[in-house]
């Protein structure tokens, strides 16, 4: 049973960093950094079925993430696989319904069947809708849509002046969910590293110094707290 929380986020989307100065902190290596962080999002994932948050959108892998050593792309990827398979008892078990954004065509087959899994196992599931990040770039998406878009023009079967932002939105890999209300991004950097860039034209944002691993349940409430203390304008003004 949800908390009542006053004016609690819909969405939340979280930029998980820090996985990598987090293990060198302990003198491990970063893939134990990626291990403790993986691990977090099932802990914060909790937390946001307690407090009421709808959905939760995590940034896993970037398209420009390929740049990284070959040894820690290819742990990375582990990693994600693994989860993806082994997260879906937990997810069925506590209502989740699981997605995956991004280009699937750089990853790996089994890796796109294990996600076409997830998402169709779990597509009932209203609790929380847990959304994964993967190879996943603000750019690129909005590269596609617009091919998507200029294919539908060149068959006639639209027309350059009806072009809308919800002919935009609806390309998307996001079509199926809400803006985010909350972005967080931890570990003290302050930019967006190409993340959900249309999505979040009127998110409001919090930074924390602290780790991923090391973000827990009492960050969240605290970003959660500050947000609801905001006034969001979306351009316009309050009403005297
Ligand atoms: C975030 O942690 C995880 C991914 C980007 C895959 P990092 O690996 O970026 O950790 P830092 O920023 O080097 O500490
Ligand atoms: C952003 O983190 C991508 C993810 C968290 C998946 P990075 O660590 O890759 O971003 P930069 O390179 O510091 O901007
Ligand atoms: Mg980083």
């Amino acid at each position: 049973m949800a908390e009542e929380i006053k004016n609690v986020p819909r969405h939340v989307a979280i930029i998980l960093d820090g996985n990598g100065r987090w293990a060198k902190q302990r003198n491990l290596p970063r893939t134990m950094g990626h291990k403790a962080g993986a691990d977090n999002v099932e802990t914060i994932s909790d937390v946001c079925i307690a407090m009421g948050i709808r959905y939760l959108t995590v940034y896993a892998f970037s398209t420009e993430n390929w740049k990284r050593s070959e040894d820690e792309v290819s742990y990375l990827m582990g990693l994600m696989r693994w989860y993806l398979k082994n997260y879906l008892d937990t997810a069925l078990r506590k209502g989740i319904r699981m997605r995956v954004i991004g280009d699937r065509s750089g990853l790996d087959p089994e890796m796109v069947e294990e996600i076409r899994r997830d998402e169709e196992l779990t597509a009932h599931l209203t609790n929380l809708e847990l959304t994964f990040a993967i190879n996943y770039g603000g750019r690129d998406e909005i590269v596609r849509a617009v091919k998507d878009l200029a294919e539908d023009i060149r068959k006639g079967e639209i027309l350059p002046e009806d072009i809308t932002e919800e002919q935009i939105s609806r390309r998307l890999d996001t079509r199926e969910l809400p803006d985010p209300d909350l972005m967080i991004r931890t570990s003290g950097e302050e930019r967006l590293s190409n993340f959900l860039l249309w999505q979040l034209a009127y998110s409001e944002f919090c930074f924390t110094d602290k780790y991923w691993p090391d973000f827990s349940e009492e960050d969240l409430r605290a970003a959660v707290d500050s947000y609801s203390r905001r006034e969001r304008r979306f351009g316009g003004r309050k009403q005297a």
